[in-house]
């Protein structure tokens, strides 16, 4: 379905991020004829260009980044035509009055600004936005992880941004709202009857949440070191993953409806502090290994300066303290340069409450429903079936497999093609709202100050394995095994 015509605005338009996602996710958008005309995409920095070398500049991104086929010189002309460049300065006045010219061209269109920026910059440039009048009636600004590097950043990075705009134009992102599968959870929890009544603590065991990387540093040892993984994997898209696995039904899919009741998840995370953090959580660092079958460099040899306590892996055993979940362990473990690229969520049920078979029949595995959000996206359901064959009772555990690429042919859309469009039709359902990102942090907070108290060592793991022995030390004490997908 088409939508408004729109200006998006992006600031660091010549940076990474519009490199390898927000230009090749518009030029897709427009080749499924979702542009209504006339459209814009203007890129704003720093950097002095024309709005010729800012074609150029994003000519080469598609060529870089579009799949096999997916380049098509038409639509590429066509694409390009619609983009523009200014260049303005976050910290003076410099260019303003240009965009502001730019702008007014179109000044009924939807207005998109997309901080593609380091958030240190968010507020200077919210102020120049307004500042400037830029604002009309259909504008929404976009901002992009990490908002602040806990809560007090946090606040004051959404204070800022709230001084010059209304929550309703604040689109958070968080890319992984915008994976199909994620958005897939959604449907089949609420579009089956199966499994919601099956939803609780009575008839599951436990939940596992994966998000494993083969990829090191990619040339973000700068913020990354800042960072580690609980700050930079954890506070945002696990737990999002987490809440949209453990939240009540919603009333609609209405994104006040949907976003109070992950805040409710949120809010009923048990708190790991000093007293629980060694117990509850593992922190681990890579060493030199093995990855897409060559050798790589430890963590520390990858930074610059060589000594370093950041985590690249952590593991964690969370509880929600509400009816549903009382007692249900939430397992979830996100690291960098691990054996493979592997992002899953396991829901394993409880065993079945008596065995009626002989023991010759063989062991009753419990079911286990696993979505596999990448690669290979897809949803599957093991049970215990009996072999067949006329050899006797014979239990075997197979899976009901669904694979969307083989079950659907069709591309699977990147994250951000979603996520740019809704921001666009006004629809923040797959957007954090300023409390979520608050009450992550409120959980995240003591656990960064447990390790700080505790001094709990990251343990070394060697790249292109699944990370500390601790790690899975940590639920192998409940009697229960990472999934390995
Ligand atoms: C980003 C993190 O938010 O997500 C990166 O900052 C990480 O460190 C990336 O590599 C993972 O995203 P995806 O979509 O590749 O799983």
């Amino acid at each position: 379905i088409p939508v408004e015509p729109f200006d998006y605005v992006v600031f660091g338009g010549n940076g990474d991020l519009a490199e390898r996602k927000l230009l090749p996710a518009l030029y897709h958008r427009q080749i499924e004829g979702q542009f209504t005309e006339p459209t814009r995409v203007i890129g704003a920095a720093r950097t002095p260009m024309s709005h010729e070398e800012f074609r150029k500049f994003a000519d080469e991104a598609l060529k870089k980044h579009l799949k096999d086929g997916e380049y098509d010189t038409a639509e590429v002309a066509k694409f390009l035509a619609r983009l523009f460049y200014v260049s303005v300065d976050a910290k003076t006045d410099a260019g303003w009055d240009q965009l502001k010219k730019l702008l007014d061209e179109g000044k009924e269109r939807v207005r998109a600004f997309y901080l593609a920026v380091s958030p240190a910059i968010f507020g200077a440039i919210s102020e120049k936005i307004r500042d400037h009048k830029l604002i009309t009636k259909s504008t929404r600004i976009v901002v992009e992880k990490p908002i602040g590097r806990d809560l007090s950043s946090a606040l004051e990075l959404n204070d800022t941004i709230g001084k010059v705009f209304k929550e309703e134009q604040i689109f958070r992102i968080d890319h992984y709202l915008g994976k199909e599968t994620v958005q897939n959870l959604m449907a089949l929890r609420f579009a089956n009857a199966l499994y919601e009544p099956l939803w609780n603590a009575q008839y599951i065991d436990h939940v596992q949440i994966s998000v494993a990387e083969s990829v090191g540093l990619e040339g973000r040892a700068g913020y990354y070191d800042t960072a580690g993984a609980l700050r930079d994997m954890v506070q945002n898209h696990i737990l999002q993953l987490l809440c949209l696995v453990a939240m009540e039904v919603p009333s609609s899919m209405d994104s006040e409806a949907v976003r109070d009741e992950k805040l409710k998840v949120l809010r009923a995370l048990r708190p790991i502090t000093d007293a629980n953090v060694e117990q509850m959580t593992v922190r681990g660092q890579y060493r030199a290994g093995a990855s897409s079958g060559g050798p790589v460099k430890g963590y520390l040899e990858e930074l610059a300066g060589g000594i370093s306590n950041t985590e690249t892996f952590v593991a964690i055993k969370a509880e929600i303290n509400n009816w549903r979940w009382a007692g249900v362990p939430f397992y979830i473990r996100t690291g960098k340069r691990l054996a493979s690229r592997m992002s899953e969520i396991v829901i394993t049920f409880k065993p079945i409450p008596h065995n009626i078979f002989d023991p010759a029949a063989g062991r009753i595995s419990a079911n286990q429903l696993i979505i596999r959000l990448q690669p290979d996206e897809g949803v599957k359901q093991s049970l215990m079936i009996k072999d067949p064959g006329p050899g006797g009772m014979r239990l075997r555990n197979v899976s009901l497999d669904m694979s969307f690429a083989a079950a659907f042919n069709v591309r699977n859309p990147d994250a951000y093609e979603r996520l740019l469009m809704d921001v666009i039709r006004s629809n923040q359902t797959l957007f954090m709202r300023r409390d979520e990102v608050e009450a992550a942090w409120k959980w995240v907070d003591p656990i960064l100050k447990g390790w700080e108290l505790t001094g709990q060592p990251a343990q070394g793991y060697t790249a292109g394995t699944w990370g500390p022995s601790q790690a899975i030390a940590l639920i192998e004490r409940d009697g229960r095994t990472w999934h390995e997908g």
